[in-house]
């Protein structure tokens, strides 16, 4: 079967759903801080919790948090109505007030921004909530083909390499369907192609350790964790036919902000011969970006690297926490989105996907 025009597999999870009406409807979300030892499924009727939510990384993953974050306008245009009843003007106010908070909760991933700027824009002036659960039904739906498709242009790709390296967490939990860069895999085991993956367990939060190594098991994908630190010597010992990762962010010229470890990956897979494969919906790329310089990169509390194991490290040692790095376009070998495959990305041959990308920005540029 040609996987470009191939049936989809179902996704092994789904992570986060509406459930109800705009009125008294709850956002249910996988706690994905906990897995996989425990899985713990909250219900969310405030807005305070999403926020809550996305900012310790219960739900996380750059399409996940954008679709989470639109969910979360509902919430926030509800309580603006409730604490601003004969007050439109005022209800309005709290409601931006609200979304912005939502926008700007984590800075790298410009889906968050994207997806609150989008649901706001598709709900019209002085939104409801009923209009803002429909856009952001959309969106979610949206992002599902984008991932539908990814996994058709990213199997076409990777037919007959059987095994792939992946790092942190892009699949189903990271983005609605079948994820990112773990969807090709998940639609090559479904049309019976024989694959092993190689799961860097991504220090210092272990996405791949605890959330793709859970994933994997349960789409009953072979698979086998390593350290991160690792990934250079198996490159070296010829195990690896490709690696592919998701992205924070795409930059206009083709750079790549994806999480921390990324980086090194990628220069070792130069260093192999060994094609490095970036996949991203249109939404995970931002035409205002230039390059990754102008990306602010996340920092995260230190105790994530130094506390491993209680009292791992020396009392008061320092530590660098940046949660993304920036990968330089020249090292991707080709982005593979929901409008096709594109080699070699950089400023030319991204420049009608930024165009597309340009729109759905749109209303994030006039609000800067
Ligand atoms: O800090 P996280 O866990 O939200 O970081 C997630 C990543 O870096 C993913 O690779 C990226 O968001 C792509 S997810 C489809």
């Amino acid at each position: 079967v040609d996987p470009s025009v191939a049936p989809l597999p179902a996704p092994p999870v789904r992570s986060l759903a509406w459930v109800g009406d705009a009125a008294s409807g709850r956002l249910r979300l996988l706690d994905q801080s906990l897995l996989p030892a425990e899985e713990v499924w909250l219900e969310r009727g405030a807005l305070a919790e999403v926020l809550g939510d996305i900012l310790r990384l219960a739900v996380r993953g750059a399409p996940a948090i954008g679709v989470a974050a639109a969910y979360g306008t509902v919430l926030a245009a509800r309580e603006a109505a409730r604490a601003h009843p004969d007050d439109p003007a005022a209800a309005e106010g709290a409601l931006r007030t609200g979304a912005e908070a939502l926008s700007r909760c984590r800075p790298t991933a410009v889906n968050l921004a994207g997806a609150v700027a989008r649901t706001l824009e598709a709900a019209g002036p002085r939104p409801r909530p009923e209009a803002l659960l429909e856009a952001a039904q959309a969106l979610e739906e949206e992002e599902v083909l984008a991932s539908g498709a990814i996994a058709r242009a990213g199997a076409a790709w990777l037919l007959g390499r059987r095994r792939v390296l992946t790092h942190c967490n892009a699949g189903a939990l990271a983005a609605p369907g079948l994820g990112t860069a773990l969807a090709p895999l998940y639609l090559l085991h479904a049309l019976g192609e024989p694959l092993e993956v190689w799961v860097d367990e991504t220090r210092p939060l272990l996405q791949g350790l605890r959330l793709t190594a859970w994933e994997l098991a349960r789409a009953g994908i072979p698979h086998a964790v390593l350290a991160d630190g690792a990934a250079a010597e198996l490159m070296r010992r010829g195990q690896v036919d490709a690696v592919i990762v998701g992205a924070d962010r795409v930059c206009r010229n083709g750079d790549v902000v994806n999480k921390v470890g990324t980086y090194g990956l990628a220069i070792a897979a130069r260093r192999h011969g060994i094609p490095f494969l970036v996949a991203a919906p249109l939404s995970t790329l931002d035409p205002l970006a230039l390059s990754a310089e102008e990306v602010e990169v996340e920092e995260r509390p230190g105790d994530g690297v130094r506390y491993l194991l209680p009292g791992t490290a020396p009392a008061g040692c320092a530590a660098f926490a940046p949660a993304f790095d920036r990968t330089p376009a020249d090292l991707v070998t080709a982005l593979v989105t929901d409008r096709g495959v594109v080699e070699r990305p950089g400023p030319g041959t991204l420049a009608a996907l930024a165009g597309s990308a340009a729109s759905l920005h749109r209303t994030r540029r006039a609000g800067r």
